[in-house]
């Protein structure tokens, strides 16, 4: 990266809030916070597998605590940050039963909540494989002054102001949506900056790369068997099956699906119609990304931006990614 080509996601967001005219800045604060925590995961993300040898030597845990879990971590990293962060009224985390309102006069005053995904694809830091962290941020509805309430944290993604998550992969990025667009920083270690790497990032219209977690197929509808079918054996343009990529980290397989296009799906099945993933920390998050990009997500039969959210943890189906790939699959599975 060229020093005279260098833009900082902070002086980016300054930049792009400007083009708003009632932009007050505090959504590029909460951004750069975003990005601190970020920042803070990625560090204890990195030495993940030196946790051990470094704790034998007595290099951490000097208190001879356990060690706390990465996505305890994570989660607690990101409720502290914002906690300190005057544009922040409140979380809720995938992490929590319930949501949290701050409730110093500063918070009470701030106009924006934040919904986190603290640590998505868990299982996967085992493995040294990729991981990440989703956010999304609304604007509040209770009065500005008090404390914040659920319903903040309930409202469809079509309110969202922002969205974005920070992938720790080969390099770590933090990709951010708002309706201006979808761009991509990725962390430059020495020093310690994400620089604009992506800029306006697009979701092609066709893809050749689906991605679900077909051991579940037994458990599959008939119509979502016969997509599958399709994909495997007629999908592509000249008549080739599309490839087929699962890495089981949301993050890590919406990263790809939003560079090189392709279909992402979580179905509802016969065991859990209403699949896996979460509404107000993975999916509206994600689908609001990929909308902003050009792509599209919906569950079987409506946009997931437009679904209204009733209880914190709710679970909904999902197919996301390239705009015709997932028009496709609604020919067979669309209800
Ligand atoms: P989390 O680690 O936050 O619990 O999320 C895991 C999610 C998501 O990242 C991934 O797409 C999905 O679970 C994988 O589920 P399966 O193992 O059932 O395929
Ligand atoms: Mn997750
Ligand atoms: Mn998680």
């Amino acid at each position: 990266m060229s020093q005279s080509k260098l833009i900082t996601m902070d002086e980016f967001t300054i930049q792009e809030t400007r083009k708003f005219p009632q932009a007050t800045g505090d959504l590029s604060a909460l951004l750069r916070d975003l990005g601190l925590a970020g920042k803070i995961i990625n560090k204890q993300v990195r030495k993940a597998g030196l946790v051990d040898i470094l704790g034998k030597h007595g290099a951490t845990n000097v208190q001879g605590e356990e060690q706390m879990k990465l996505d305890v971590f994570a989660n607690e990293t990101l409720i502290n940050i914002l906690k300190n962060c005057s544009e922040c009224a409140g979380i809720a985390s995938e992490e929590n039963d319930n949501h949290v309102s701050y409730e110093d006069t500063f918070s009470c005053n701030a106009k924006y909540v934040v919904l986190f995904d603290p640590l998505d694809g868990s299982s996967n830091i085992d493995v040294n494989a990729s991981i990440g962290t989703i956010f999304s941020i609304y604007r509040r509805v209770s009065p500005l002054g008090t404390t914040c309430t659920e319903e903040d944290f309930l409202q469809p993604g079509n309110k969202l102001v922002a969205a974005g998550y920070i992938i720790y992969g080969s390099s770590t990025m933090m990709v951010y949506a708002t309706k201006l667009g979808v761009n991509g920083f990725t962390l430059e270690p020495s020093i310690g900056e994400f620089c604009l790497s992506h800029p306006n990032m697009q979701c092609k219209e066709n893809g050749k790369i689906y991605s679900i977690n077909q051991g579940n197929s037994v458990k599959y509808e008939d119509s979502m068997l016969a997509y599958l079918r399709y994909c495997m054996e007629e999908s592509k343009e000249d008549g080739r099956p599309y490839t087929q990529r699962y890495i089981g980290s949301m993050v890590a397989d919406m990263h790809r699906t939003l560079i090189k296009g392709g279909i992402f799906m979580y179905p509802g099945d016969k065991s859990a119609p209403k699949g896996k993933l979460r509404l107000q920390y993975e999916c509206n998050p994600m689908a609001f990304i990929l909308e902003a990009a050009g792509g599209k997500a919906v569950n079987n039969h409506e946009r997931i931006l437009d679904i209204v959210p009733t209880e914190l943890h709710q679970r909904v189906p999902i197919f996301i990614g390239s705009k015709n790939m997932v028009e496709k699959a609604m020919e067979f599975v669309g209800a």
